[in-house]
Order: structure tokens, then sequence, then C-alpha cells
């Protein structure tokens, strides 16, 4: 069945439907989580502001600029905007707060994948068991200019450890048995997202088009989450004791910026 993707989500619209086939599959695309004119305004603002970011060759895998919410008023509202949180709390079922922001640009004709991998095996977390994170299409993003790939179900294996991007066999290597699940492709319109587990496995295609794919991730994690003292860019110098909660200003709760 085709899907629509026209529609606006909030979380009063999101359907159980939704919810379960997240919580079952690790991820789900979600339409219209911003409109047509706020993902056009968005993606001028994300624009601009990497123009101001470190030059890179026009094969990296992608630019990366994180924390971008603590830098610019214009991403701030991007990434706090509250019917993304309150949808990513709907579909992770528990009171959730931003781990970190990052606009991910692929250069046109890049051509590099984003090679398999989970997220959360990168953060320094102890007990987020529900971390999930918005991948938000700011201009349209056809499989041929770099859309999100996943394996269903995958976010159950919670043991394996950190894989390397930039190598199509990490993942494997690690974990054999998740080469032969069936994969499923995203191609999202602007304005759309996925929202996927920190486990579920994925991968993003190159971009073979004249024009740059923006997208913007905004990641949370579990309200409860505490440090593990393993090195990180976010938690690097914040001055965090391995065991003591992830919380304060540089990481909002939902529940307080959503209801302001
Ligand atoms: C990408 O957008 O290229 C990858 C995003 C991710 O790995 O979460
Ligand atoms: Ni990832």
């Amino acid at each position: 069945m085709m899907t629509t993707t026209t529609a606006q989500t909030t979380a009063e619209t999101l359907t159980d439907e939704q919810i379960a086939a997240y919580r079952t599959q690790g991820f789900v695309h979600i339409p219209g989580i911003l409109s047509p004119e706020e993902a056009a305004h968005f993606h001028e603002v994300a624009q601009d502001f990497a123009k101001g970011g470190p030059a890179l060759s026009n094969q990296a895998i992608f630019q990366q600029l994180v924390n971008v919410w603590r830098q610019d008023e214009g991403m701030k509202a991007l990434t706090l905007h509250p019917n993304i949180g309150t949808v990513a709390e709907k579909l992770a079922g528990v009171p959730l707060r931003i781990w970190h922001d990052q606009i991910l640009i692929k250069k046109p004709h890049n051509g590099a994948p984003t090679e398999w991998h989970q997220d959360q095996p990168y953060w320094p977390h102890l007990e987020s068991v529900q971390p999930i994170s918005c991948w938000i299409a700011l201009c349209d993003v056809p499989v041929e200019r770099g859309c999100m790939t996943f394996i269903p179900g995958s976010q159950v294996r919670t043991d394996l450890r950190a894989q390397n991007l930039s190598d199509p066999d990490s993942l494997f290597s690690i974990c054999p048995e998740l080469k032969w699940e069936a994969r499923v492709t995203v191609p999202l319109k602007a304005g759309d997202c996925t929202f996927h587990h920190g486990r579920c496995a994925h991968m993003a295609t190159p971009n073979f088009t004249d024009d740059p794919r923006i997208a913007h991730v905004v990641i949370f994690m579990d309200a409860a989450t505490k440090f593990s003292g393993a090195p990180h860019v976010v938690t690097q110098n914040a001055g965090f004791a391995v065991g003591e909660p992830l919380s304060g200003e540089l990481f909002p709760q939902v529940a307080e910026y959503a209801a302001e």
C-alpha cells in the first residue's frame, strides 16, 4: 500500500499502528513531522549554518555538525520543536531528554554510503533503554540522494560493540546473522522523518544527485540516563562523574520544553 506524505503528524494524530510498528521494527516512517513551510525554512537555516563549518572533501560520507542547537537560535527552534519531542516520547513510551543533535550533509555526488551501524554503542550512556533518534529530511531525500535503510527488529541486539560506519563489513563481521535479514529503505519527502531506536541497525545510501542532502537528526535518551565515563565530544569537559545522571541545561527534558 502506498503511504501518503502530505499529512501532518502530531502526538495527537500518531496512531496505535505507528507506535506498534516502531516498537516491533525499531523504526517508523512519520510523514509531516514538519510542515512543508517549516521544512523549507529550516533547510535554509541549516544550509546557512553549515557554511560556517569546516570544509571537507566532496567524497566524505557526510559533513557532521554536532550540538548546533547550542550555537544557533534558528536551529534551536528545530531541535526543540515540540512536535518532534512529543512524538518521540509517545513512540519510546518513556520520559526523554535531548542527548544531542546533528546536521548531516551529504554533498552532491559524494558517492559514499554511510555504512551499517547501530548508534548507541558510540554513546557514554548507562541505563538508557529507549534511545530514539528523529532523522528529518529538510529537502526531498529519494534513495538516490542518501536516505536511510534499516534492519527491522535489530534493536534487540543490545550486546554488540561499536561498529565502523565507513566499513561495509563492520556490523556483519561482528554479527554475521544480520547480513541475512530483510532491509527496508525509506525515501522521504521534505518535512518527513524516520524515528529509529538507538540499537536499530541502519545505513544511508550515497548521494548521486546534483543537490546536497540536508538532514537534521535530533537524538533523545531516557530522561534517567547516567554517564558511563566513555569519551564523547558532547560530554567532554562537561564535568560529569561516572554514574551521574546526564541532566541539566545540556540535556533538556521534553516534558519541560514542550510545555512552555
Ligand atoms: C546519514 O544520514 O548519513 C546517517 C545517519 C545515521 O547514521 O544516523
Ligand atoms: Ni546512525
